[in-house]
């Protein structure tokens, strides 16, 4: 999971920048490197493998700067090699980057047109080169970098530092999340505040699309080329990582952190469009003998299984069943051979999926019946990936909030990443498939940070909501699981009673509930079924229904009497569910809070179900 950290100092900032991404080490990464502006010099050190071995090597070395940039990289494009490792130099130019430059490819190209030379297989390297050349028309970093930023594609935090720029740190926040740690006489950045507690307790939180310019004494910052004011907040001393930061809600932090988290997801799958040769290898043996796959899970979890089995039976022909843990573990349900069983679950330890999970390795094991199980999880330590032959981890970090969000969309991702595997080794998908999905993939973080703001849109029809007591979730297909998501979100949290329906059933009951006082959210990304969706509005409407409709932005769909549409940026049909959760999530954040519920910690619900 890569990281960022940074500063600008009087003093030497080398050590600093170490113990910050030791304290980031927990996420995850392949490779850490540093870059220090000393006398007119870029100095730099970079390695494969932990933090340790960087600090041993800039000990060596013995570099020091009051000006530095240090990152810790989890290999997205290109393999984890010293020379894909950040910080990336063009001449006096040094970078770091999180996230993804989605068109580095046509820049790349462009670029190398101009004789720039590559030394990396990296998304990053572009940026540097970018700087490089619109600082030949123009003598100003910061003017340069802005210069370049609209050119950068997708979702991103960039720190930069340049020779002739001694006192200047730039840094760039578009869809990754970066924060300020202010100093006295010096000033520092990072992508988690946790690496800058050693230095500081006061910070600034950059939004998406914000600029900024730190020296040794000021702080700048922009929001689409104008000068604007930040708030500076303080930290009790006692905080841990576990902090809202400048959120109100754990919740709402952590709808927020989705798209670095799906990154983070990707990254230990993916090398550009293709998949890693080590992901899941020692799967590859049990991939090639299974016949069917069968998920268990419990709640949100189980919903995310849903929609992968849509995913199993029609990208890559396998058969799958989904069933929720609390019935599967007392119904005996017949061990089938060369089965995949597949517990997802975000904490890992929820007791209904654990009993599921041993009583089928048990009967298996007693009935010399060959299974082969995996566990999809969040917390890498946990007893259910202790106990499965495999585990595909869900890279969101620690999720608080008592409502799964971020847990459950990277849920969704490792499921695509495993039917891509799975496909992959049974040859059940063809490269140009996968190669088209993993694209689609690495575009998801840009559309979800997209569909993240038209918060305040959500936010306005949340308001139509606070005096409900019933609510209809539709849609169909994948999107049928997230009805069930957007009705548990929202029940969970606001307390309003509400249903998630197949749109294909409304005729088979549900209809019968709505009136004038009935919401009736639509879930309408472009698809086959978008005609049929359709006409249950129709149907919904002629009833006095009043529509809440999250409609692709090409669908047609517009706002009229008593229809209500938000417009979702148009993603590939297979990863749309994963979108479409955005809008029902933060739906149900805003009722719950404008009826002044618990939000992070609703009534009787507690975060991991370890007992039945
Ligand atoms: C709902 C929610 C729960 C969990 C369920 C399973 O927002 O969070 O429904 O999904 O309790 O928990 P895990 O995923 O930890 O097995």
């Amino acid at each position: 999971m890569c990281g960022i950290v940074g500063g600008v100092a009087e003093r030497s900032i080398t050590n600093i920048l170490i113990e910050g991404l030791k304290r980031l080490e927990y996420r995850g990464y392949d490779s850490a490197g540093l870059a220090l502006v000393s006398e007119g010099q870029l100095l730099r050190e970079r390695r494969v493998g932990k933090v340790i071995n960087l600090d041993t090597a800039v000990e060596q070395s013995d570099i020091h700067g009051s000006l530095g940039i240090a990152h810790t990289r989890w290999a997205t494009h290109g393999k984890p090699t010293e020379n894909n490792a950040h910080p990336h130099v063009s001449g006096k130019i040094a970078v770091v980057h999180n996230g993804i430059i989605e068109n580095y490819q046509v820049l790349k190209q462009k670029l190398q047109d101009l004789g720039y030379v590559f030394s990396s297989e990296t998304d990053t390297e572009v940026v540097a080169h970018l700087i490089a050349d619109a600082l030949k028309e123009n003598n100003n970093l910061f003017a340069a970098v802005e210069k370049i930023v609209p050119q950068l594609e997708g979702a991103y935090a960039l720190g930069i530092v340049h020779t002739d720029y001694p006192d200047e740190l730039i840094v760039v926040r578009e869809g990754s999340p970066l924060v300020i740690g202010v100093g006295i006489g010096e000033n520092f950045i990072s992508s988690d505040q946790l690496a800058l507690l050693p230095v500081t307790n006061r910070f600034i939180y950059l939004e998406e699309g914000d600029m900024a310019r730190l020296t040794r004494d000021s702080i700048e910052i922009f929001a689409h080329g104008q000068a604007i004011e930040r708030p500076v907040k303080e930290l009790d001393a006692t905080v841990s990582h576990a902090s809202k930061g400048e959120y109100k809600h754990f919740m709402l932090k952590e709808i927020y952190e989705q798209p670095e988290a799906i990154q983070q997801t990707l990254s230990q799958a993916l090398n550009g469009n293709t998949l890693r040769d080590d992901f899941l290898k020692d799967a590859e043996a049990d991939f090639s003998q299974i016949k069917q796959v069968q998920i268990i899970a419990c709640g949100t979890s189980y919903h995310a299984g849903m929609i992968a089995k849509y995913w199993f039976e029609q990208l890559i022909g396998l058969p799958c069943q989904v069933e929720i843990a609390s019935e599967y573990r007392y119904r005996s349900p017949v061990i089938v051979a060369d089965t995949l069983y597949v517990c997802v679950s975000q904490s890992g330890e929820t007791a209904d999926t654990l009993a599921a999970l041993r009583d089928t390795q048990k009967r298996a094991a007693a009935n010399n019946i060959n299974i082969a199980t995996l566990t999809i999880c969040n917390v890498a330590t946990s007893s259910m990936v202790r106990e499965t032959n495999h585990h595909l981890l869900t890279l969101a970090g620690p999720e608080i909030g008592v409502a799964s969000t971020k847990a459950f969309t990277t849920q969704l991702t490792a499921f695509m990443l495993l039917v891509l595997k799975v496909g992959q080794t049974k040859q059940q998908i063809s490269a140009a498939q996968l190669g088209e999905i993993a694209a689609t993939l690495w575009h998801l973080p840009s559309v979800i940070l997209k569909t993240l703001q038209f918060n305040n849109a959500i936010l306005n029809l949340s308001e139509l909501f606070v005096e409900k007591n019933h609510c209809l979730f539709l849609g169909r297909g994948t999107q049928f699981p997230i009805a069930l998501e957007g009705a548990l979100k929202l029940k969970e949290i606001s307390y309003i009673h509400a249903e998630g329906y197949a749109a294909g059933e409304l005729k088979h009951g549900p209809l019968a509930l709505v009136d004038n006082e009935m919401p009736v959210v639509i879930l309408a990304p472009m698809d086959d079924m978008l005609d049929k969706l359709k006409s249950n509005m129709e149907e919904v409407q002629a009833r006095g229904g009043e529509l809440f409709v999250f409609a692709d932005e090409n669908s047609e769909i517009n706002s009229k009497d008593r229809q209500h549409v938000v417009q979702i940026p148009t993603i590939s049909t297979w990863l749309a569910p994963i979108v479409y959760s955005i809008p029902v999530q933060l739906l149900s954040y805003h009722v719950a809070v404008l009826r002044g519920t618990d939000v992070d910690q609703p009534r009787n619900l507690a975060k991991s179900v370890t007992v039945e």
